[in-house]
């Protein structure tokens, strides 16, 4: 019985999680609080409150899953993409405790994680979970990507964004209306009240399964401005319009390429993930373009949306099975395609 201890640490969560035979059996976020106060993550702070938090969240994670680290078979780490110190602190403990128990070391990549959290099983087993192949539209703070995954290790990303990613189209614009960081989740709480048709925003024509949401973020920018100067309580006064249609835009450009990708391939076993497939809006939409276009749709459960270490666990226990391991001397990548 594989039981896998694996850690996340590449941006503003320390998480650790363990994973008993694929199934999860603990899951625990840190998250970093100092960053609200700047709009955005410090990288040097962020290091420092994973340097703060690992041991605990480590402890707890095993404590809860019922487990030693000497019960423990491997040990997993996210080693890219991220914030450069960030990942290093989860690497180099990782590193210690394989050295200092003696344990296989497993490296993961923090984008195929995303992907592979639609594996995971709920402990009763009853919820459905992708067959291969499967496109996954995958969309967080810093990528938005749609891959195909043709096994649990196969996966080609065949479309990503030039510019922005979707999540921080969320946080961009939410920082024009003068919401705090991150803003994604603020938009969709103001959207749910909001009429998505009251203000057009532009949909960008780029090519094949390629995204941008620069256009996007500057239009909203001169939109509010122009408004502003008519109305200086413009936003106050219509942030749930507001928020509504921006969402409402930011998830059509998404579902508009993965469509494209589904008639492309041809393939209809769809996904969605990373943090901004917890987004309300995102998760309505593509489920009802998938009953329009005959698709099985999945959506991984909300705590395994935005960043967590049980994603990291399930992909490393793939990797135990299939014997992929590093030695001591492996380094974390702030880039790595995969
Ligand atoms: O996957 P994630 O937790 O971290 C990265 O790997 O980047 O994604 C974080 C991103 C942030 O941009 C955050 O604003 C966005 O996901 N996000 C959301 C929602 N929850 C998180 N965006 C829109 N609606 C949400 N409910
Ligand atoms: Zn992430």
């Amino acid at each position: 019985m594989a039981q896998i201890l694996a850690i996340e640490s590449s941006c503003d969560e320390t998480a650790a999680s363990v994973c008993i035979e694929g199934v999860i059996a603990s899951n625990i976020i840190a998250s970093q609080k100092i960053h609200e106060q700047y709009g955005g993550v410090v990288p040097e702070l962020a290091s420092r409150a994973h340097l703060q938090a690992i041991v605990q969240v480590v402890d707890t994670s095993l404590k809860k899953a019922n487990v030693t680290l000497e019960d423990i078979d491997a040990i997993a780490f996210t080693q890219s993409p991220g914030l450069i110190g960030a990942l290093l602190v989860g690497t180099e403990f990782a590193k210690s405790l394989a050295l200092a128990f003696n344990k296989p070391l497993i490296a993961v990549h923090h984008m195929q994680a995303h992907v592979l959290a639609n594996m995971i099983q709920s402990k009763d087993k009853t919820n459905a979970i992708p067959e291969f192949p499967f496109l996954c539209l995958t969309v967080s703070g810093g990528h938005t990507q749609i891959v195909l995954c043709e096994d649990y290790l196969q996966m080609k990303v065949i479309g990503q964004t030039l510019d922005d990613a979707a999540g921080e189209a969320f946080d961009k614009s939410a920082k024009i209306l003068g919401l705090p960081y991150p803003g994604g989740p603020l938009i969709d709480k103001y959207a749910k009240d909001g009429n998505a048709d009251k203000y057009k925003f532009p949909e960008p024509k780029i090519d094949g399964l390629n995204f941008s949401f620069s256009g996007l973020k500057t239009a909203i920018l001169y939109f509010i401005r122009d408004e502003k100067i008519k109305n200086d309580n413009f936003v106050e006064e219509n942030i749930a319009d507001i928020c509504a249609s921006i969402q409402s835009r930011i998830v059509s450009i998404l579902l508009n390429k993965l469509k494209k990708a589904a008639d492309e391939t041809g393939i209809n076993n769809i996904c969605i993930a990373g943090g901004v497939s917890a987004n309300k809006g995102l998760r309505s939409s593509f489920e009802k373009i998938g009953i329009e276009e005959g698709w099985k749709t999945f959506i991984p459960a909300f705590e395994y949306c935005t960043d967590n270490a049980a994603m990291i666990a399930i992909t490393a226990y793939y990797k135990y099975k299939a014997g992929i391991f590093e030695d001591l001397s492996v380094v974390p990548s702030a880039r790595a395609v995969f």
